[in-house]
């Protein structure tokens, strides 16, 4: 019911009379109002006016269903979409959840108590000043292609927000990174054995207003938020964008086997391609220049004696030669 009332509201170009509203829904003038002061707990801004009715005045900032639903314009990413204000960790949400839901499903929350990042790190996640989300995948392929999902949805963050015409760039394999700090960063993880893949969920998070006092003085300087470098966000559109885009270089990958696509974003912004970096691996630290990413979204890498490598992501830090990027 609040549904219908929210969307007669918003269709309404002013006022709409209670009368009308009861009478089109086919509900009482009392289930009205109280569904309309229900949806102002919520954080619609509507105003009424005696004997002249409702109108909606603004929409909250949150990425609820009601929100986000009807503007998805995707075929199956987020065709199952469950938004919790508050949560453990949308990774974990959905790894609960995986074996009663669908490829595609898109969990979504506003603060998260106990955000994973990689390699055993936290993701701090404050309470709507950000967007963490996780997508539920199944494709039929072996585990050792997951690494090419993070390459697509490192595209897909990145290809997001230049088109808000901001310099993203890439830190192979899953930071994006504006202006030499890292505004999000991504989460694959995978369950199967060694030959058979059962699901993948990849996990986004992207820092939108960061405040320092959230973060500890050793990484403030190294983070950022996008909000520092485009005031007027909408982090709905971001969000409804985000898997539109992730959607299309998924379906590349899942209907033609290549990711042709997603690697040349990756190449063409990539934050490392052409530089010295600090490949660090279980506490060891190796100079090498990073040389290209191949199809498969393996890093090349060269050693001073020009011998070449490739790395996959794993449990490898990336670093640039003399600092964070
Ligand atoms: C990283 O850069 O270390 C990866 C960060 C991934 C954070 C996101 S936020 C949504 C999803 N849920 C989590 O617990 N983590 C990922």
């Amino acid at each position: 019911m609040k549904e219908r009332i929210l969307n007669a509201l918003k269709k309404s170009d002013g006022y709409i009379s209670g009368g009308k509203l009861s009478e089109e829904l086919n509900v009482s003038r009392t289930a009205v109002w109280k569904n309309i002061n229900s949806l102002k707990e919520e954080g619609y801004e509507i105003i009424s006016k005696p004997r002249i009715g409702y109108r909606l005045i603004s929409n909250p900032d949150k990425l609820s269903e009601k929100e986000i639903i009807p503007k998805l314009e995707t075929e199956c990413i987020g065709k199952k979409y469950i938004y919790k204000p508050e949560i453990d960790s949308t990774n974990e949400e959905i790894k609960r959840i995986y074996s009663n839901s669908p490829e595609g499903t898109v969990v979504v929350t506003e603060y998260q108590t106990e955000g994973k990042g990689r390699l055993g790190r936290r993701w701090i996640s404050p309470d709507g000043r950000g967007i963490y989300f996780s997508i539920l995948l199944k494709p039929n392929i072996q585990p050792f292609e997951s690494p090419k999902i993070t390459q697509i949805t490192a595209a897909a963050v990145a290809k997001t927000i230049i088109d808000l015409g901001i310099d993203a760039k890439i830190k192979w394999p899953n930071d994006i990174v504006v202006n030499g700090r890292k505004i999000a960063g991504i989460l694959t993880e995978m369950s199967g054995e060694l030959m058979a893949l059962d699901y993948i969920v990849v996990g986004i998070g992207i820092n939108i207003d960061i405040d320092s006092k959230d973060f500890n003085s050793d990484i403030i300087g190294r983070v950022g938020g996008l909000r520092e470098n485009i005031e007027d966000l909408d982090r709905k559109e971001l969000l409804v964008n985000l898997l539109k885009n992730f959607e299309m270089l998924y379906k590349e990958f899942i209907d033609n086997k290549n990711i042709e696509k997603s690697i040349d974003i990756c190449r063409e912004n990539s934050a490392v391609l052409g530089k010295k970096i600090r490949i660090i691996k279980k506490g060891k630290e190796e100079l090498k220049k990073a040389i290209d990413i191949d199809e498969e979204g393996g890093l090349i890498v060269e050693d001073m004696n020009g011998n070449r490598e490739t790395i996959i992501s794993g449990e490898i830090s990336v670093r640039g030669e003399n600092s964070y990027i």
